[in-house]
């Protein structure tokens, strides 16, 4: 096509597209250039503009890592991550939630009842439940993947002063479905602020801050793996997560028991001699 106008460069580019092209590239694609397109028509965009968003996308790429994850903290905040999350979930199966850049593969295994407190300061907290299928029944042998920020709110992956697998463990559980096991309270934290990512939400005179959570991937043979979070109901930010990650079926309430209260089996029972808290989660995964 030589005649190019505003009007018609939409259409122009999608028969630029192959026939031959795979038709969901060709749909996705398709669809990404028509909203970037009415996007530049409706804001009647300028020059000035476009440069900066240029510019906010080679910022990303310039401190991207294997540590930090600027482009997938830029869809976090602008609540692209969670939209894809919610479109995929279920609503018969417990709601996925952002994985976020900080998990740690390959986590040491954590025995049923174990510890991830360790020496760590703040309250203790005992976690449990059961991982069922939608029937409602156990899935023995179900793997929990978990892991949280340490006390001070980085997660270990962000601070040297903890070990490489400090607040993850790998829980395999039992034939009842059930896992359990003691860690801190975890506590509310800022997302990076340091980047581009940053100079946005400061730029929409928003916060950094996410609600408290533990965050879980649970997987099964023969189940639709599932990465989500358990939020405490009395978070103050959680009814304003930067990054959108909160659902009514992941807020939990955090009970406070007598030492007296603490459980036999498990790896802190008979060293317990303070108030904890005390939250029951349980998780439902879908067949695939
Ligand atoms: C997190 O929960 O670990 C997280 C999620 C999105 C962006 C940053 C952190
Ligand atoms: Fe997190």
């Amino acid at each position: 096509m030589r005649s190019v106008t505003k009007d018609n460069i939409t259409d122009v580019f999608m028969g630029y597209v192959s026939k031959d092209t795979d038709p969901r590239m060709r749909e996705v694609l398709g669809s990404l250039v028509k909203h970037l397109h009415d996007f530049a028509r409706d804001t009647n965009l300028t020059h000035d503009e476009w440069r900066k968003g240029i510019e906010f996308l080679e910022g990303c790429a310039a401190i991207e890592s294997p540590d930090r994850h600027e482009f997938v903290l830029a869809s976090d905040v602008l609540g692209l991550s969670s939209l894809v999350d919610m479109l995929h979930s279920s609503p018969e199966a417990t709601s996925s939630s952002v994985l976020g850049p900080f998990h740690v593969s390959g986590a040491p295994p954590l025995a049923m009842g174990g510890d991830m407190k360790r020496h760590y300061g703040g309250p203790l907290l005992l976690a449990e439940g059961v991982i069922k299928d939608t029937d409602g029944n156990p899935i023995p042998g179900a793997q929990l993947d978990i892991w949280q920020t340490a006390p001070n709110g980085l997660y270990a992956s962000q601070d040297d002063e903890q070990d490489v697998f400090s607040f993850h463990g790998l829980m395999t559980v039992g034939a009842d479905g059930r896992y359990a096991f003691t860690t801190v309270k975890p506590v509310e934290y800022t997302v990076p602020t340091d980047g581009p990512v940053g100079d946005i939400l400061r730029a929409c005179g928003r916060h950094p801050w996410r609600p408290s959570h533990l965050h879980y991937i649970v997987t099964a043979p023969g189940f639709q793996s599932l990465v989500t979070e358990i939020f405490p109901a009395d978070d103050p930010y959680l009814d304003q997560d930067t990054v959108f990650g909160v659902r009514d079926d992941l807020v939990m309430t955090y009970v406070e028991k007598q030492a007296s209260e603490f459980p036999d089996g498990l790896a802190l029972s008979g060293k317990v001699n303070t108030p904890f808290l005390h939250v029951e989660f349980d998780v439902t995964l879908m067949r695939d």
